[in-house]
């Protein structure tokens, strides 16, 4: 079983969200399918064979923080899952490890899942720093104390909607200091995804390099013809 989970950014309406659904319906699949989609959708359809999920929240439970949403809000639209640290929100909100820690945190507290997103910047890459970077990602943006249901996801940030992808070795690479460092920070068998211009021509060949255990998708988790084939990719 793999964990397929859709990005959809800002993108997509709430009549895309209800051809999505229809679509999954027919999709016999073991895999576990997320679809995190902008807040104003969380409420646009049942979830069936999918679930729901947000991709931010606010590290606050409530109060005078104008045009945030809480953890306790999200979850009550039903939604299970929230992207935390994707690298949109580090580059454009400047949200560092500690914010997307007591983001995650906020997440847990409210009995929701999170996704918590760490990879490396172009910049970064080229000065050697990757694994650095993965770990102490890890490291900082985990709540040391999760003893329940987290996902990590590994974004290559140069990657993303850029068409770019890394080799199957630096996924491994990446993949596996990742377990490790999981592992010894107590939480051996945490999900971890890879994302980054994921489609149904590679996601196959991605799923199946050790310590990946899902993807999650951008552009092509919006229409069902490109995002259907990624999850029945994999058996
Ligand atoms: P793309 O699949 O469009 O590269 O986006 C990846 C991503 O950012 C998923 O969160």
């Amino acid at each position: 079983m793999k964990i397929i989970a859709g990005n959809w950014k800002m993108n997509g309406s709430c009549a895309g969200l209800k051809e999505m659904a229809v679509a999954l319906k027919n999709v016999m699949t073991d895999n576990k399918i997320i679809l995190c989609v902008p807040y104003t959708m969380l409420n646009c359809v049942q979830a069936d064979n999918f679930a729901l999920g947000a991709q931010d929240v606010s590290a606050h439970d409530k109060g005078a923080f104008t045009g945030e949403v809480s953890a306790t809000m999200l979850a009550e639209t039903g939604a299970k899952y929230v992207i935390v640290g994707h690298s949109e929100r580090r580059q454009y909100h400047e949200e560092t490890n500690s914010i997307v820690r007591q983001k995650a945190t906020a997440a847990i507290n409210a009995g929701m899942i999170p996704i918590i997103c760490v990879g490396e910047t172009m910049d970064e890459k080229q000065a050697g720093k990757t694994m650095a970077v993965i770990e102490s990602g890890v490291r900082e943006s985990v709540p040391s104390d999760s003893n329940t249901d987290i996902i990590i996801a590994y974004e290559p940030r140069w990657a993303i909607g850029a068409g770019l992808t890394p080799t199957e070795a630096e996924i491994a690479e990446a993949h596996k200091l990742i377990a490790d460092t999981l592992s010894s920070m107590g939480l051996s068998g945490t999900p971890v995804l890879y994302g980054a211009s994921v489609k149904s021509t590679n996601a196959a060949d991605i799923m199946s390099i050790p310590n990946v255990d899902g993807v999650l998708v951008g552009g092509a988790s919006l229409k069902p013809d490109d995002f259907i084939p990624i999850i029945t990719s994999v058996k």
